[in-house]
């Protein structure tokens, strides 16, 4: 497994595989990874010949009170997984590699529907610091196939919508949300938790539990379902509500009255203590 923290050498070893014909499979990632992480990493090991993870702490998804300076880096654990799922590059550069003119001039901003609501909302600057950084790492790596999480519904639609746009040459593929035992969906942030914040975090994948069961129960009312979810969560110590929505799984816009044939994404930002935590559950209206 080659570790390179320098673009030209990633640049250079990826073009060579992709000139021999070879497909190459990548997985973007912050570090601190787990499980969640990891699930994206076997797909790609599966569908292609090269596996390219990037390790990096992207400085312009996060906003100056955001937890940029204290978000879990753990790069010697990450490499020893990554040698564990016979990932065959690591590309770890460091903040100047990536932004030697401290930022960039050009930014890559998706604007619409997708981007506009929820974590849009409250981390307004959110979306284009990952939009820039997901293309210059593709253009970087030029990659077959780009994998991404279900778990940041509203990133994968983003950068599916941002691939369309630009004409990236390469396929998004989006998976599902890996959990913990308890139903608590796996998180770099949820190491944050303190031990009576991590059990209330649990109340999110209940809510969205719960609202599926209403819906499957013939619930049509959204503000209905919505305020149930609201009181259940609130009841939960520590807890404080960021957005609690029914949109569309396509266009992310808001839903108001559950009908046959819609594909529903109920979506749940929650802060427990200071940690804002995120979460989703998609649903096929029969
Ligand atoms: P990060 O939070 O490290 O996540 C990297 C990838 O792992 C994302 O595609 C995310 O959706 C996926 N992921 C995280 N938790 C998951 C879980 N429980 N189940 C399934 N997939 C999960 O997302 C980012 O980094 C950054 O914004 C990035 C795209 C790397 C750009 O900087």
């Amino acid at each position: 497994m080659k570790i390179l923290p320098s673009i030209g050498e990633t640049q250079s070893c990826c073009h060579e595989w992709k000139r021999q014909g070879k497909l190459v499979g990548f997985v973007p990632t912050m570090g601190a990874l787990h499980q969640g992480h990891l699930s994206l990493v076997r797909q790609a090991r599966l569908e292609n010949d090269f596996v390219v993870v990037s390790v990096f702490v992207n400085p312009t998804q996060f906003a100056p009170n955001e937890d940029f300076s204290s978000y879990p880096r753990n790069f010697q654990q990450d490499q020893d997984l990554l040698q564990t799922e016979k990932v065959d590059l690591i590309f770890a550069p460091t903040v100047e590699e990536v932004y030697p003119q401290q930022h960039n001039h050009t930014i890559v901003e998706v604007s619409g529907p997708i981007t506009a609501g929820l974590c849009g909302l409250a981390r307004p600057t959110f979306f284009r610091g990952v939009a820039t950084v997901v293309a210059k790492l593709f253009n970087i790596i030029q990659p077959t196939r780009a994998y991404f999480g279900q778990k940041d519904a509203q990133q994968l639609a983003m950068i599916k919508q941002m691939v369309f746009d630009l004409n990236f040459d390469l396929e998004v593929v989006g998976l599902p949300i890996v959990r913990e035992k308890d139903g608590v969906a796996m998180s770099s942030r949820n190491a944050y938790l303190s031990l009576e914040q991590r059990k209330s975090a649990r109340v999110l994948f209940q809510s969205l539990e719960m609202a599926k069961a209403r819906i499957l129960d013939g619930e049509k009312s959204v503000s209905y379902i919505v305020s149930e979810m609201k009181q259940m969560i609130e009841s939960a110590e520590q807890t404080q509500i960021d957005y609690v929505e029914i949109v569309s799984s396509q266009t992310f816009e808001a839903i108001a009255t559950i009908q046959p044939e819609q594909r529903i994404l109920i979506v749940i930002a929650v802060y427990v203590g200071g940690t804002r935590l995120i979460d989703n559950l998609q649903l096929q209206i029969s």
